[in-house]
């Protein structure tokens, strides 16, 4: 059994206090940082200037979760900024190969995303080249959804592909609706590395969650 990775997503955290809101998670493994244009998705979040602030404040490592459209130029950019991985949308991509490259010349691990509506065949090719493959839980745009279970058969579609490969294997991660229920069925469909917004914000005690959810990963995959 391998490592299992929490990432609290602090799209829904208080945004005006939002340094010390990255300070409660910084038992985490990684800070996920989702980036929205109002175009790819119909929400905005961050501008690059506050992304890079985000970056320089956290003192865990930053994973940059792009829902922009044509990533292909700016994801770099993340990756310059400091981000350790960046995650762009496959399905807003013009030449994913040549972003992931860019990505990891630029020193940061490469992540590829798909929404709910996407098949694991469209990134299938390009998996032995990524640090990370993200299946979407949710319809990317918000926080606080409700987990789609029927992505699991894609999640396992891709545990399957990823166990394949000799060499270096991709993070697989979830986002969207993690809780300490969901966690564990996303967990045993084979996912690794989990985004978990309200979960750990909403709680009274977002250090203590980031423990729990860990600790009902772990337990799923035994
Ligand atoms: C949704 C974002 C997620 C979001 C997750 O488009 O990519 O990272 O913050 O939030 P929860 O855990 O509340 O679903
Ligand atoms: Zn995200």
């Amino acid at each position: 059994m391998g490592t299992m990775r929490i990432c609290p997503s602090i799209l829904n955290a208080d945004h005006s206090h939002l340094f010390s809101e990255i300070d409660r998670v910084s038992s985490a493994d990684l800070l996920h940082l989702d980036i929205m244009d109002n175009i790819f998705v119909p929400n905005i979040t961050f501008d690059f200037e506050t992304s890079q602030r985000i970056i320089a404040h956290s003192q865990i490592p930053v994973d940059s979760h792009l829902m922009i459209h044509n990533p292909d130029d700016a994801a770099v950019n993340y990756a310059h900024a400091g981000s350790a991985s960046v995650t762009f949308h496959c399905e807003a991509s013009q030449n994913p190969l040549h972003t992931i490259r860019a990505i990891k010349a630029a020193g940061a691990r490469a992540g590829l995303a798909i929404k709910p509506a996407t098949p694991f065949s469209a990134v299938k090719e390009l998996l032995h080249e990524l640090d990370m493959l993200l299946i979407m839980t949710v319809e990317p745009g918000f926080g606080g959804q409700k987990f789609m279970a029927d992505q699991m058969p894609k999640l396992r579609e891709a545990a399957l592909a990823i166990q394949e490969i000799c060499g270096n294997r991709p993070w697989l991660q979830v986002d969207g609706g993690i809780t300490l229920e969901t966690i564990v069925i996303a967990a045993q469909s084979g996912a690794d590395t989990f985004v978990a917004g309200s979960a750990i914000y909403k709680s009274a005690n977002p250090a203590e969650m980031i423990s729990s959810l860990k600790t009902a990963a772990h337990f799923a995959r035994e």
